[in-house]
This record gives C-alpha cells, sequence and structure tokens, in this order.
C-alpha cells in the first residue's frame, strides 16, 4: 500500500504512545523500516505487520486496531491536504457514501498503482439507510471500514450512526454493511 497508510499509522501510535511505543510497535511487527515515503508502495505485508504490532503492545484485537485506524484515518486524511476530496465528493453524508469510489479514483490519478477498494450501494432503503458492499483485493481489512464510516459521519454531524457488518451472501462476493442515521 501507498506509504501515506503507514505513515497514519505510526502518526496513530504516536499520538497515543510516543516514540517508545512506537519502537515497541516496531520491534513486535519485526518491521526494521522506522519511516515511510507517502508516495512509494510498500508491500501490504508491512501494514498488516505494523496492524499485528499495534495489538500486541495494546492487547487490543486486530478488529479494534482496524476500527480505530478507520477512523483516525479521516482527521488525519484531512490533515493531510485531502480535505477538499471530502468536500468535492461528499456534500452530504449520503452522498460521500455513493461516492467512495469516486474519492479513490480521484486519488488514483496522483497514485498510479493504487489499488484501492471497491464500494456499491446495494440498496438504498430510505432517506438515512442504506446497505452498503465493500469488496478489497485485501483480506481482513472490514472493520477498517466501520471505523471509516463512524468518522465520516461525525464530519457531517451525523446523528445516531449504526453500522452492521451484515452476513455475508453466498451470491456477492462483497462484505455488506447496514447504514442508518437521522
Ligand atoms: C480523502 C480521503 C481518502 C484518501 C486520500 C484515501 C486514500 C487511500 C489510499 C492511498 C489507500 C491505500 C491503497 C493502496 O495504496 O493501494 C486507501 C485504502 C483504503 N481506503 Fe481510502 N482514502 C480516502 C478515503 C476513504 C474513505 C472515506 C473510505 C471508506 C469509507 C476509504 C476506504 C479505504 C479502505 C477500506 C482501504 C484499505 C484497502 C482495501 O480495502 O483494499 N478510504 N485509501
Amino acid at each position: 500500500m501507498y506509504g501515506l497508510i503507514n505513515m497514519a499509522i505510526k502518526q496513530l501510535v504516536l499520538d497515543n504512545f510516543g516514540e517508545s511505543g512506537w519502537q515497541k510497535v516496531l520491534d513486535e511487527a519485526k518491521v526494521k523500516q522506522t519511516n515511510f515515503e507517502m508516495l512509494t508502495i510498500y508491500n501490504d505485508d508491512i501494514t498488516y505487520k505494523l496492524v499485528g504490532g499495534a495489538c500486541a503492545v495494546t492487547g487490543k484485537s486486530a478488529e479494534e486496531i482496524l476500527k480505530l485506524f478507520g477512523a483516525y484515518w479521516v482527521k488525519y486524511a484531512a490533515g493531510a491536504g485531502y480535505e477538499p476530496l471530502f468536500k468535492l465528493f461528499g456534500p452530504t453524508f449520503k452522498e460521500c457514501m455513493i461516492n467512495l469510489n469516486r474519492m479513490h479514483e480521484h486519488m488514483g490519478a496522483m497514485m498510479p498503482g493504487l489499488i484501492p477498494p471497491e464500494f456499491n450501494l446495494e440498496e438504498d432503503i430510505a432517506e438515512s439507510e442504506i446497505i452498503l458492499q465493500y469488496k478489497s483485493q485485501r483480506k481482513g481489512l472490514a472493520p477498517m471500514v466501520s471505523g471509516l464510516i463512524q468518522a465520516l459521519s461525525e464530519r457531517y454531524e451525523v446523528k445516531n450512526l449504526q453500522v452492521n457488518q451484515l452476513e455475508r451472501k453466498e451470491s456477492i462476493e462483497a462484505e455488506r454493511f447496514q447504514i442508518k442515521w437521522n
């Protein structure tokens, strides 16, 4: 994945546990690299190892860490200069949900080699209820999506957001989320 992702994981650890915490994460993860470049593509293995290292240091599950990271990513991306993308593709929370692919397509123009996830609206149930599908070439990152959606909803001052990951359907090759708010 692009270094930007690993940079955000590092910053999340630094914010909460400081430099010594980051060193511990690297040790547990058995990752030698301490700095990442935003526009360099690193093996996905490094990202998974960093998540594993964060689990070992905090005692939290990978699911919890990925949720926290998803939520942090929204703040981090906005602070790293991508705020206009949120405004452009998501004037409202619902439009933001519908335009997630466009957001990543836009990134792809600057980041050739980006392998973004794919989001599809499975069902537009009501003004404030949708079923969103998430497909990825990577494994195990669905909890990150819950954290991302939660943090995005807060940007829009959406109230009472509920995100439930639904059971997989055999006929659909995607993770499915029911998202409700008011
Ligand atoms: C402006 C904001 C955003 C930027 C700059 C951004 C950029 C990126 C980048 C660089 C990657 C790594 C992919 C790679 O290197 O191949 C990534 C992955 C990912 N993004 Fe975004 N993204 C943004 C917003 C979002 C939002 C709002 C969501 C979902 C609600 C999302 C969901 C994901 C997920 C789940 C991944 C993990 C990779 C995977 O599932 O295969 N992103 N994004």
